[in-house]
């Protein structure tokens, strides 16, 4: 078999659907030609290789490189200030509402030019690298204009240019209602609608929709309207349900075949069996959930015996979680919400792929896929989720390079 790259000695989490577990294969091999994946398994069983180039592992494991299917990495300004109200006892919400918060973070965004978002954004997004991501998904959500928002979003795809990653852009209008709108969140929906979002989707700035449905954020009838303007685009759905109370986002979404639904600590029996029949994936964000000391846990036990998907992401942002680990946050999705290890790990690859809409493209080491690799310095899986604020990248490939 004619291939570009082999990488031989390797210990595989595949991370294939089909097989038990995180997919383990000891003695593997990968080959990729062209930036997808030509064959893995077990060397006793592979065929033989004409590569051009050829890696020894040296037993290390690969796993599919990770993926955070949750950000809003593009901002401009900082929350410390507000992070130190917050330590001297101002909730969250008390912030948002005394016109703090999302908010001040729109005023330095929109403040700030294409070229100082893009600048202050990149060390973040090589954290994420950094750590073996080869996919990582960017909201908007910090302009709430027009021009603020397709800046941001501009920034979004600039980031695929300048690194190696794939990036996912998805549009967050409906994020927080902009100081102009004030007693007319109607009519900012009015605009989210009919001028953002086509604008948007003229200049194919998103890959799909979202929007923070909340009391401090947009009511299920107003992201009903947003869902159905993105449907009539053709561009899927995503939603911000059940952070901070019990509004029946989830099963809203669901009603859209949204790709996933996210946080979910509020989210009851009806919403998971909506989630359930749509396929929607429950993106779980440990971080935001440890930021801002939230007490109730996700319904990982329902969810579990429902069969839906979990996905794990950071959450990156300025305000409920400014995170940019993906190891921590398999860390703390086990230490805080008891998820088990294989599920971490399939949580930051093949359901973080499904809740992007790109289980076709990667998530798994399967022939056919992206050669999207994260190749360790550990001696089992475990050792990923385990440790806390170390890093055992050794290698990471993305597209077979
Ligand atoms: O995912 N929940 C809404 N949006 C973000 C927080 C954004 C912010 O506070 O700046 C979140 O938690
Ligand atoms: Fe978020």
């Amino acid at each position: 078999m004619d291939c570009d790259r082999l990488w031989h000695d390797a210990r595989l989490a595949t991370l294939a659907a089909s097989a038990p577990g995180p997919g383990i294969v000891e003695h593997g091999v990968i080959a990729a030609r062209d930036g997808r994946i030509v064959h893995v398994g077990a060397a006793a069983d592979a065929p033989g290789f004409n590569a051009s180039e050829t890696i020894d592992c040296e037993g290390r494991w690969i796993t599919p490189g990770l993926i955070d299917p949750h950000t809003h990495l593009v901002w401009g300004g900082d929350r410390a200030a507000e992070f130190e109200l917050r330590l001297a006892g101002a909730s969250y919400e008390e912030i948002a509402r005394a016109g703090g918060g999302i908010v001040s973070t729109m005023a330095a965004t929109r403040a700030a030019s294409e070229d100082e978002l893009l600048a202050a954004t990149l060390p973040r997004l090589d954290a994420l690298i950094a750590e073996g991501a080869t996919t990582v998904e960017v909201k908007s959500g910090y302009g709430l204009s027009l021009q603020g928002e397709l800046k941001q979003l501009r920034v979004a795809r600039a980031l695929g240019r300048h690194r190696d990653v794939g990036i996912r852009a998805t549009f967050l209008g409906a994020h927080a209602l902009p100081p102009e709108y004030v007693g007319n969140p109607d009519g900012y929906i009015d605009l989210v609608c009919n001028e953002i979002l086509p604008a948007v989707a003229a200049e194919h700035l998103a890959d799909a929709v979202d929007a923070f449905c909340e009391g401090i954020g947009f009511s299920p009838a107003q992201v009903r309207r947003v869902f159905t303007a993105a449907k009539a685009l053709g561009l899927p759905v995503k939603l911000h349900a059940e952070q901070l109370s019990n509004l029946h986002g989830a099963a809203l979404a669901a009603e859209f075949g949204a790709i996933s639904a996210d946080h979910l600590e509020y989210l009851d029996d009806d919403g998971i069996s909506a989630m359930a029949r749509s396929g929607t994936v429950a993106t779980l964000l440990p971080g935001a959930y440890y930021f801002v000391r939230e007490t109730k846990l996700p319904p990982i036990e329902a969810l579990r015996a429902a069969g839906v998907p979990i996905a794990l992401a950071t959450d990156c942002n300025p305000g409920t979680s400014p995170l940019t680990s993906p190891l921590l946050t398999m860390n703390m999705a086990a230490t805080l919400f008891r998820l088990t290890v294989d599920e971490c790990l399939a949580g930051v690859t093949r359901n973080a792929a499904r809740a992007l809409g790109l289980e076709a493209e990667t998530g798994t080491l399967e022939a056919g896929k992206s050669c999207d690799l994260a190749i360790w310095d550990i001696e089992r899986p475990a050792q990923l989720v385990y440790r806390m604020g170390f890093n055992p990248l050794h290698t990471r490939v993305w597209r077979g390079r």
